[in-house]
């Protein structure tokens, strides 16, 4: 990260890297995990516990990936909320919803993690799947997650994390390192936003620091449970009854 702006220029510059790459953003992604970001998803949204009829909450929600999977999981009594701050991911997550049979119980919105724009207690769960190490401020974001669930239900967050085993570990920083920048150049025209990506991930806090920030942020039964050797950790809490 020592190449980017401070704390306050960060937002500027995360959303202008998202704008400039939404369109091959998914493409990317799922080359990226080898097509096992969406099984991710679906175990994020079942760690939320959200129910058929239930309204979730997916918090910089980019191109609609994991609202979607919450909308599958709340079925057509469901509602489904997803935001970001960057127009042109949600312009792509959109499209990704055009031809979905349950696009009318998702509703898109343009906004900011750090201040969302809810009531308290509104919402039965709230996800965000690799956003919470884009945003200025981890624990505000994790704060305002639990401010607009409900009593009893869940925030979970699903990003990258620190893998646990030592040889492991520095081979797949070195991969990371060198072969995500080249395929973001390739296909995205676009090393420097990949670049990010990299730096981004490898300065991320620690999964156990992850889920003590959610039990300072006053939520519950915080567990972090790794995919993939900890290269992806998905890190859950419950809001107190
Ligand atoms: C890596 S993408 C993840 C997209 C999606 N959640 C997924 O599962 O693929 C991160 C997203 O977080 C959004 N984001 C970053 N900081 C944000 C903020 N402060 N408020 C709202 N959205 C933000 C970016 O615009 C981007 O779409």
């Amino acid at each position: 990260m020592s190449n980017l702006p401070g704390s306050e220029g960060k937002s500027k510059y995360v959303r202008e890297t998202f704008n400039s790459i939404a369109k091959s953003y998914d493409l990317i992604n799922t080359l990226m995990t080898f097509g096992l970001d969406k099984s991710w998803r679906r175990l994020a949204v079942k760690l939320s516990e959200l129910k058929e009829g239930g309204t979730g909450l997916d918090v910089c929600c980019g191109t609609g990936m994991l609202t979607i999977e919450q909308a599958r999981a709340a079925g057509p009594a469901g509602i489904i909320t997803g935001l970001d701050f960057s127009e042109n991911m949600i312009g792509i997550a959109r499209q990704n919803t055009r031809d979905f049979s349950l696009k009318d119980n998702i509703r898109f919105i343009q906004g900011d993690a750090m201040d969302l724009p809810f009531e308290n207690d509104v919402f039965d769960c709230a996800t965000v799947g690799w956003g919470l190490r884009n945003v200025p401020d981890v624990f505000k974001a994790v704060q305002e997650m639990a401010r607009v669930v409900k009593p009893g239900g869940m925030v979970i967050s699903l990003d990258m994390a620190q893998p646990t085993a030592p040889v492991f570990r520095e081979f797949y920083w070195l991969c990371f390192d060198r072969v995500i920048p080249a395929v973001g150049n390739l296909l995205a025209g676009n090393k420097k936003a990949y670049k990010y990506f990299y730096s981004s991930s490898r300065g991320f806090m620690r999964q156990q620091e992850l889920a003590d920030l959610f039990a300072r942020a006053g939520l519950t039964e915080t567990r972090f449970l790794n995919l993939c050797g900890g290269v992806v950790a998905i890190v859950k809490g419950r809001k107190p009854l």
